[in-house]
């Protein structure tokens, strides 16, 4: 077991997880009335995922599921973070409830608790029905109303069995990736949509907090953020500049409002597009959290790039620094820091790093084996960073790593493995990978360290 991790540090009831999402597993786009998705509409769009991949049949885990949860016990990890789809429970975006959307996510509940596994459920991650895309999406304020009506029928189903909630994954790339840069749906390139959507999307995480509160009371609830460290690659005031702004893009923005600062003066200033704000909002979005989820990839590293797109700052490529099969900068310093920052700066009482992992391009050999000793380096990296922010005060409670499975990996289709375990997307057959076994090995450690004491 590794001896660069201070597993000492972890508590003793720290929650060992995987995670994963729902268009990027499940598959069975069409079954039990579900209604296609914006990523169902954008990845069949000839040239915008590589390989033209789409999720019809991905992992197949509507129907596998019952292998999955026997996976994660093969991996001994104590919670699952999934996502339901919106599409499947209210197939029209608003209106009806789909009970035979709702049926697929209680068995998997009870499937996930009869393994002693506690599930952790996201109710958006990225798949908006396409019929309210049809409607303005997330540059409509009606759509964060709709969010908080299919929360409250969720919640309403499972919340006598889930406790932990989160609303939003990762608004961010809903808002500029999928607004803004068009690399993911809905794929418009539209500054004006891009910060109406990301105003909406938290007005949605905050609506829906209070319509999951209502229907399951004892709810824990959080949202799901992802965030770089932002530094400039020159000490130049300009780079310094754009580090700022990089950092106001990707933090401030998303932090600020939630944690009751309201949005940042400067980013406002920059974007210059009016917000959607009406009386109340603010208190709305910063609606008391239980609890904060920390997606953590890569750092950036930044210079001024006036002509570029906002927010004008431009990533340098560093090729001393090691890099995943994402051509990701591989920087576990990076995860410590922000860490730190939401338990000093946000006052962030329970922490969660909800997704952290690699891709590597794995292959099987010849024995049907998965060695992949770059993905165990990066989340041996990575997890000894999270021990050094717990010494440090980080009241962090939980690690999932992503992902369970190889999946779709959105814009980048399937070529971009994540998985824990390997999947042989011609047969769905799964093999547990080297790193994964690695995992196993270290939830046992961290358990026998408890049984010691
Ligand atoms: C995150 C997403 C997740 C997965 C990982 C690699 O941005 O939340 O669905 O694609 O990246």
């Amino acid at each position: 077991m590794s001896k660069a991790i201070d597993l000492a540090a972890f508590p003793r009831d720290f929650l060992w997880g995987t995670a994963t999402s729902a268009y990027q597993i499940e598959g069975a786009v069409a079954e039990d009335g579900r209604s296609p998705s914006i990523w169902d509409t954008f990845s069949h769009l000839p040239g915008r995922i590589d390989n033209d991949d789409h999720g019809d049949e991905a992992c197949d885990h509507y129907h596998r599921w019952p292998q999955d949860i026997a996976l994660m016990r093969e991996l001994g990890t104590d919670a699952y973070r999934l996502s339901v789809a919106w599409p499947r429970v209210v197939p029209g975006g608003d209106g009806p409830v789909n009970d035979r959307g709702l049926d697929f996510y209680d068995r998997l509940v009870d499937g996930l608790l009869d393994a002693g596994i506690t599930p952790s459920v996201t109710l958006y991650h990225w798949d908006l029905p396409q019929v309210l895309q049809d409607r303005g999406g997330w540059t409509e304020r009606a759509t964060a109303e709709h969010l908080a009506a299919y929360a409250s029928a969720v919640a309403a189903r499972l919340g006598d069995r889930v406790t932990r909630w989160a609303t939003l994954n990762e608004p961010l790339c809903s808002a500029w990736i999928g607004h803004l840069e068009g690399r993911m749906a809905p794929g418009l390139t539209d500054l004006t949509a891009a910060v109406r959507a990301s105003y909406h999307l938290l007005l949605g995480h905050g609506l829906a907090t209070q319509a999951i509160r209502a229907a399951a009371p004892g709810a824990r609830i959080g949202l799901v953020t992802n965030h770089s460290t932002v530094e400039a690659a020159t000490p130049r005031p300009e780079d310094v500049a754009a580090a700022r702004r990089l950092d106001g893009h990707l933090t401030r923005w998303w932090l600020d409002p939630v944690y009751g600062r309201g949005f940042p003066a400067d980013m406002r200033e920059l974007y210059g597009v009016d917000l959607p704000e009406r009386a109340g909002d603010p208190e709305t979005i910063a609606a008391p959290l239980d609890w904060h989820g920390l997606n953590y990839y890569f750092p950036a590293v930044v210079v001024d790039d006036p002509d570029g797109p906002v927010p004008h700052a431009r990533e340098v490529h560093r090729p001393e620094v090691p890099h995943t099969g994402m051509d990701w900068p591989i920087d576990a310093d990076g995860l410590e820091s922000l860490l730190l920052r939401l338990t000093e700066d946000y006052g962030v009482r329970e922490l969660y790093v909800t997704e952290n992992g690699s891709s590597f391009p794995d292959t099987v050999g010849p024995d049907g084996a998965v060695d992949d000793p770059e993905r165990t380096r990066y989340l041996e990296g990575h997890l000894a960073a999270c021990a050094r922010a717990v010494r440090k005060g980080a009241p962090l409670a939980g690690y999932y790593a992503w992902s369970l499975l190889d999946n779709f990996e959105w814009a980048y289709g399937y070529d971009k493995r994540f998985g824990l375990v390997h999947v042989d997307y011609a047969t769905q057959r799964r093999t547990v990978k080297s790193s994964g076994r690695w995992y196993a090995d270290l939830i046992r450690a961290h358990r026998a360290l408890g049984a010691t004491d």
